[in-house]
């Protein structure tokens, strides 16, 4: 190396500087400063750089911070933002540790242990306390950790490794509009992007490269949504009779509301409410795009349904409770998600999910079903609120997965009893899902 040259510094390297810093000082969503950040100009694996080293370099943080050094602790703001993404640039083998120090020392003057950075992994297997050893290995705050060993046992290793990868990009093929995922797939590979088929969902794609696909005309005429595959097969799951009803009430943006208004075939009528105005616009615009002419959307307060909500919910064949929950399934989506989640918070979502599931049991019809979904993997949001939930209205019964989606089909995606929807991304690749079918008995 020619040491009276400086080092130029990488592309990506300002623009990650720039989303961990948004992030680490007013909490900005990692996702929306990338996309602020992004100038009309650039290439599209160029954005997909800055984003995977932005985001790796966030679920990282704790691991690098503690590979570099205490020096880390004394840098101002910006200054810690850089150190984090030059170490995410050495770790991910894009730069040297040399010149990670060249380069930072554009911030600071502070050295710090770059080479450190190359065995982090076994720097941390080094530290006695068995929980703060996998806390530290898997960038994860101590409760958390704490957490996942005390539900997963022996598998938290895999699971805590796998949501440290990037999720597959998964999309579901709006079946108002294509035939199939098969014609779809044609369409993009006319215009080379590849995919290839969803293990699990009948309706999925999975895209393999970096393309955008939000500028392609198959997006603007609503032949696809973002959706991974573990949301679809909650869709499945809710399996409305033909022309039935459906009442979404934790609708969000919509993603399975319009995967259930394809599965009606625009019949029947899917009522979508949320309590966040914001997204319920959202889900106004794509069902407009997507042809979903069969949802109706509105935003509902928190503490209760109004009336005329209250009467489709006791009308209807199936209320969907995609209730809001820890998200760790979804983790690998949102790599600053580990260091937002707090215990009260964890606290606080189990009383809306147990306060909506009675709300929803009070409501039901005799013969219709709540369908209880989470992205979550944690016992204590899943199979033990729905064990609580039917000690509390012991008119309610399980349907098991197995006897809506059929033996063959639910086998691979269900609990070991064939009860429950239940996905891990270490185990089937998917964003972590839970669902639960309750009956109203007649
Ligand atoms: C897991 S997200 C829903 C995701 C959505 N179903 C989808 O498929 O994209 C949970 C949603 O519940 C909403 N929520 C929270 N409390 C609620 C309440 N009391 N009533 C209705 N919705 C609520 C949140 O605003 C959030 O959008």
């Amino acid at each position: 190396m020619n040491y009276e040259e400086p080092i130029e510094a990488p592309s990506w390297l300002l623009p990650a500087v720039y989303v961990l810093d948004q992030w680490m000082g007013r909490g900005a969503s990692p996702r929306e400063s990338v996309a602020a950040h992004q100038t009309r100009g650039m290439a599209t694996d160029e954005r997909a750089q800055i984003a995977r080293i932005a985001y790796a370099a966030i679920r990282k943080d704790r691991l690098l911070a503690f590979a570099l050094g205490e020096a880390v602790d004394a840098l101002d703001r910006n200054g810690r933002a850089a150190a984090i993404v030059l170490g995410e640039g050495v770790s991910c083998g894009e730069l040297e540790p040399e010149d990670a120090r060249e380069l930072f020392l554009r911030w600071s003057q502070v050295e710090l242990a770059w080479d450190d950075v190359l065995r982090a992994g076994a720097l941390a297997r080094r530290v006695e306390d068995s929980t703060q050893r996998f806390a530290l290995s898997h960038s994860l705050p101590d409760w958390i950790a704490e957490l996942l060993l005390d539900e997963f046992g022996e598998e938290a290793e895999a699971f805590a490794s796998a949501l440290e990868s990037d999720a597959p990009r998964a999309i579901r093929v709006n079946t108002l509009k294509v035939a199939d995922r098969g014609e779809l797939a044609m369409r993009f590979a006319d215009i080379g992007i590849s995919t290839t088929f969803g293990r699990f969902a009948k309706d999925a794609l999975v895209v393999t490269d970096t393309s955008s696909l939000f500028d392609t005309e198959a997006y603007r005429s609503g032949m696809f949504e973002q959706q991974d595959e573990g949301s679809q097969l909650v869709a499945l799951v809710t399996a409305p009779p033909p022309k039935g009803r459906v009442f979404d009430a934790c609708a969000g943006a919509g993603g399975k509301s319009l995967a259930i208004a394809a599965m009606l075939k625009n019949q029947g009528r899917v009522l979508a409410t949320d309590v966040h105005k914001g997204r319920i616009d959202d889900l106004k615009q794509r069902a407009a795009r997507a042809g979903a002419f069969n949802v109706e959307c509105e935003q509902v307060p928190e503490d209760d349904w109004p009336q005329h909500i209250a009467a489709f919910a006791a009308s209807c064949d199936r209320i969907l409770l995609d209730v809001p929950c820890s998200g760790i399934g979804s983790w690998r989506r949102r790599p600053e998600a580990r260091w937002m989640l707090e215990p009260k918070d964890l606290d606080a979502l189990l009383r809306t999910q147990a306060m909506l599931l009675d709300r929803a049991a009070h409501a039901l019809k005799p013969g219709s079903r709540i369908i209880y979904a989470t992205c979550t993997t944690l016992r204590r949001e899943n199979e033990a609120q729905v064990e609580a939930a039917m000690q509390r209205h012991p008119s309610l019964e399980l349907v098991r997965i197995a006897e809506i989606l059929g033996k063959a089909v639910a086998q691979p995606i269900a609990d070991p009893t064939g009860t429950f929807l239940s996905l891990r991304p270490d185990r089937h690749g998917t964003d972590g899902f839970f669902a639960a079918v309750l009956r109203k008995k007649r």
